[in-house]
């Protein structure tokens, strides 16, 4: 399963880019806002940081304009990917795109019969919120099973993109169901790394260690 991060904090993705596991990066308006920085600027340096797909969110609700929008930022770089709502017009955007060659991530799923329109509007990615549709009372992994069962019944190319991940138990079950890739904020993929095991066992190991009073440097 890729690894995404979805924020738009240069020093976060830097530090994630580091380990080695970041396969993209997300962002979206709100995070942007977030970030204090602007838009086409911070993209351009995320996108030279990692190899992998950036997703820049279209903000306008036409298609027209969404394709402007979309021309505008797809010239930031070669790993920008359009991301597009769940709308008739995000998905006549959609359609229009990926027949281009251009990667389009296709937002703000909360159906499994939206991700059908997704997948055959071409999309690169799905993204089904989970965290919101567990907010909202529902279950938010059961549409990604179902999703999963959709797209395998088919063999649709679309990747499933599990996002608005608030937690480490959303990160496995996404794994458990053969999710393509999960995006999560920073401090949800650190966490991942911890366990309180790791931490006793590493605590108990250096301490025999100092007892051998040896150094292997
Ligand atoms: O990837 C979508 C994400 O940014 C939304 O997350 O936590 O605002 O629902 P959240």
């Amino acid at each position: 399963m890729k690894f995404f991060a979805d924020t738009a904090e240069i020093d976060d993705i830097k530090e994630l880019a580091a380990t080695g596991l970041l396969d993209g990066v997300t962002t979206n308006p709100s995070l942007i806002a977030k970030s204090g920085r602007d838009f086409m600027e911070v993209t351009k340096e995320i996108c030279g940081i990692t190899d992998g797909p950036v997703s820049a969110e279209v903000v306008a609700l036409d298609h027209a304009t969404m394709m402007k929008e979309a021309e505008v930022l797809r010239k930031i770089a070669d790993n920008v990917c359009i991301k597009v709502p769940l709308t008739i017009d995000g998905l006549k955007t959609c359609n229009a795109l990926t027949a281009d060659g251009t990667m389009v991530n296709v937002t703000l799923c909360f159906s499994a019969n939206q991700a059908l329109l997704a997948a055959k509007a071409g999309a690169t990615f799905i993204s089904p919120f989970v965290g919101r549709h567990d907010d909202n009372g529902s279950n938010g992994m059961d549409l990604i099973r179902d999703i999963r069962h959709i797209y395998d019944n088919y063999a649709f190319d679309t990747e499933i993109l599990v996002a608005s991940v608030r937690h480490a138990t959303h990160v496995l079950e996404s794994a458990l169901i053969g999710a393509d890739v999960m995006t999560a904020p920073p401090a949800v993929i650190k966490g991942l790394f911890k366990h309180i095991l790791t931490d006793k066992g590493i605590e108990g190991f250096l301490a025999d260690w100092e007892k051998t009073g040896q150094s292997i440097l």
